[in-house]
């Protein structure tokens, strides 16, 4: 998700265009920090840096795979978008967060309905973050992975033809090969077994390419896929001072009903936007 949105929902006293101008500013400079941010909980503190905290946040690969974080933004109500995009959700601590949690994964994994709705482009980040990736192993960008089953997407558009890295596509069996064949000229296409594409095929080839944290930005449809496989580690939620009503979907939409315990590493807030990251509930194995 690019969080990208035409009406931003004015919440916490911040005028849209406020709003906008924060969003432009990091878009541009990949900045990440928010006057006023800060943490409530594991312990209070006055201020929140979402960068050093996400860069220094253990996120060990689980075996045979990369660790899996979601990161999303919700209103209160639960809707993720208002005329079918997410931007407007999220402000300015959220676009903070964002880009912290991007600015940590080897690989952003995003569906075609988002990035067909959000515009999605290359990855970008500062230069700072870039210079601290390069010291931590990582290349200095995130490489981007679109899954889509049918292939509509648009070889020249910027997310293929603006980074400095090939985009992933990973696609099915059943795929156009015409489609296949004009995207393999901008992308690598990974062409999955069956006629949807299994979060376990797509981690099993970001695994072999090193990937050791992978972060899936839905939508929602792909969450789903992500839970039912029970391949989710981390999730980052955005909570907006807002109700929408509205029809979009829930977080996860499409999986079996299933339960994955999870528990509160941290909880951010700015201008009673919540930013909460939880991690998978481990076990206890003394029962
Ligand atoms: N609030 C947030 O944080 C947030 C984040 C992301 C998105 N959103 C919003 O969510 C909406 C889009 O979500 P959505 O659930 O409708 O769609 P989605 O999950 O973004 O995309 C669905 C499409 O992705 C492809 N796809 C997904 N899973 C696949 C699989 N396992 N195998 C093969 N292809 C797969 C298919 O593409 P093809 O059609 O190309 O076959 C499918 O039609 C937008 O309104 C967006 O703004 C909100």
């Amino acid at each position: 998700m690019e969080r990208k949105g035409n009406n931003p929902v004015n919440f916490g006293g911040i005028s849209p265009a406020v709003i906008h101008m924060a969003v432009d500013d990091r878009d541009r400079n990949g900045t990440a920090t928010v006057p006023g941010m800060r943490q409530l909980l594991p312990r209070p503190m006055d201020h929140v840096d979402p960068v050093t905290a996400h860069a220094a946040a253990d996120r060990p690969p689980p075996a045979g795979r990369p660790w899996v974080m979601v990161n999303m933004v919700a209103s209160a109500d639960g809707a993720t978008a208002v005329d079918g995009l997410s931007g407007s959700l999220g402000g300015d601590a959220d676009r903070a967060v964002f880009s912290a949690i991007r600015a940590v994964a080897d690989v952003v994994v995003a569906a075609a309905g988002t990035v067909r709705a959000e515009g999605y482009g290359p990855p970008r980040t500062s230069e700072e973050n870039q210079r601290a990736r390069v010291a931590r192993g990582q290349e200095p960008l995130p490489r981007l992975a679109v899954v889509s089953r049918s292939l509509d997407l648009d070889p020249r558009s910027a997310m293929f033809t603006g980074g400095s890295q090939r985009p992933l596509v990973f696609t099915c069996e059943t795929a156009d090969p015409g489609r296949l064949d004009r995207l393999s000229s901008v992308a690598e296409v990974v062409v999955c077994s069956g006629t949807s594409v299994a979060p376990g095929e797509i981690l099993a080839h970001l695994h072999g390419s090193g990937a050791q944290v992978v972060l899936v930005e839905g939508g929602p449809s792909l969450n789903g896929a992500f839970l039912g496989a029970d391949l989710v580690d981390e999730l980052d939620l955005t909570t907006s001072p807002a109700l929408v009503g509205g029809g979009s979907a829930r977080l996860v939409s499409g999986a079996p009903e299933r339960v994955l315990p999870l528990s509160l590493a941290h909880l951010w807030e700015h201008e009673g936007v919540l930013l909460a990251r939880y991690v998978r509930a481990r076990v206890r194995s003394d029962r």
